[in-house]
């Protein structure tokens, strides 16, 4: 039977899934390793579109990802960045963490986020660029929109909090050692004493492939936790078995 746990975070994945089909502008946040980013990627091949991407830091600048002039030769040719490409494509294009980007960056962002209607940048050699149907954009971070500009929040359509991993991850994870995925959706009840299933998969890559015993695998995983999570990855696996 399905915990309370288990039925909020699929609820959850299921409103991110149907938003991110049903309107061009879906933030979604929460702790890292969960599948906001790769939830994004299957989004967009669902919807048959190509995807363009950038994961932003305080120390991007703006040329990063709209475009820049590059030397070819003797003359310096136009390059478009991920932004630029993915608006002319009507692609999908995925902005991993907004909330760290700087400041020149996420002014750039409220153009690029109006309304399909009216959005438009303008490009350093004076070309105006607008985005081709179907353009549609996934900010993905781990925190709320609080630390955005309320301009830019509000361009967002929507805005998800998902609190555990991907139902799909879970379900890999339990496919590849009985009781694993279990042991990882319930540890973020407590999301400061979760197993994410980046060190879950790691774990499975250990086992799974390199051979390793598995108390040796969560030893050189979850070091001082290792005990604690064996222990629960085996009473899951035996009340699955039930
Ligand atoms: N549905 C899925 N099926 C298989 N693997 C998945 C799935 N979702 C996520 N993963 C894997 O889990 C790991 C973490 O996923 P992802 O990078 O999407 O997390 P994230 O929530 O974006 O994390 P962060 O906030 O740190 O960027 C990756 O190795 C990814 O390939
Ligand atoms: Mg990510």
């Amino acid at each position: 039977m399905e915990t309370m746990m288990a039925q909020n975070n699929n609820k959850q994945w299921q409103l991110a899934i149907a938003l991110m089909q049903a309107v061009p502008r879906v933030y979604l946040w929460g702790p890292p390793g969960i599948g906001k980013t790769h939830a994004a990627y299957d989004a967009a091949r669902a919807a048959g579109k190509a995807v363009y991407s950038c994961t932003l830091t305080d120390d991007d600048c703006v040329q990063e990802v709209i475009g820049c002039p590059i030397p070819q030769g003797d003359r310096f040719v136009w390059q478009d960045g991920p932004i630029v490409r993915a608006m002319r494509e009507g692609a999908l294009l995925v902005i991993n963490e907004v909330s760290r980007a700087s400041s020149a960056i996420k002014d750039k962002l409220l153009a690029v986020l109006d309304d399909p209607e009216i959005a438009e940048i303008t490009l350093p050699h004076g070309e105006r660029v607008r985005p081709a149907s179907g353009f549609a954009v996934i900010g993905t971070a781990n925190t709320d929109t609080s630390s955005l500009d309320p301009a830019l929040a509000d361009r967002f359509d929507a805005t998800v909090e998902l609190r555990g991993p991907h139902p799909q991850l879970v379900d890999l994870l339990e496919a590849h050692q009985p009781g694993l995925g279990r042991t990882v959706l319930d540890s973020y009840a407590d999301v400061a004493r979760a197993v994410s299933p980046r060190s879950a998969l790691a774990y499975v890559r250990l086992v799974c492939s390199a051979g390793w015993q598995p108390k040796e695998a969560a030893a050189a995983i979850w070091s001082d936790r290792s005990a604690d999570v064996l222990t629960a990855i085996r009473i899951h696996a035996a009340k699955e078995a039930v």
